[in-house]
């Protein structure tokens, strides 16, 4: 009976593994990038109405999403033509996804401090971040 529990609950862990690893639509990367690009306001109005947990609640959003941002399935299906292409955009993503939850904290911390100065300067290294994907990965 427990060999038998224990084989149901691996099976439920690789299938969520399975989903999670699969799943990833155009639709949800665009609503991943709709959630940052209201987070970025968000923390921007907190530093004009020098409002510490509007800020915190913008920095606590763009973390929690920025790790969700993948190429998406049909990229990944493509792997034959764009393998090294894929590889180099995923090394990419993870390297913008460190600084952006680096930067994310710094801002936090920052602005905690009341150095709304260097606050302001690690928001626009994000704002950076967000360009560098979009120019040079996606050229946009
Ligand atoms: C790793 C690459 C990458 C990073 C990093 C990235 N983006 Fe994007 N962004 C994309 C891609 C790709 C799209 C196009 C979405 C699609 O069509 O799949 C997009 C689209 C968008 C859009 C348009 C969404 C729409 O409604 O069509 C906004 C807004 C946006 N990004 C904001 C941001 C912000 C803000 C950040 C930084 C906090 C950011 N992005 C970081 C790749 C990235």
């Amino acid at each position: 009976m427990i060999g038998f529990l224990r084989q149901i609950t691996l099976l439920t862990a690789a299938t969520t593994a399975f989903t999670m690893a699969e799943g990833y639509t155009q639709a949800d990367r665009i609503l991943d990038m709709q959630k940052m690009a209201q987070a970025m306001q968000d923390i921007q109005s907190g530093f004009f109405y020098n409002n510490v947990d509007i800020v915190k609640a913008g920095t606590k959003v763009l973390k929690d999403t920025i790790v969700n941002v993948r190429p998406i399935d049909a990229e990944v299906n493509n792997k034959d033509i764009y393998e090294k292409w894929l590889n180099n955009d995923l090394k990419m993503t993870r390297k913008i996804q460190k600084k952006i939850k680096n930067k994310a904290t710094d801002i936090e911390e920052r602005f905690s401090d009341g150095d709304a100065v260097q606050a302001l300067q690690a928001y626009s290294k994000i704002a950076g971040q967000c360009m560098k994907c979009h120019v040079r990965l996606r050229k946009w």
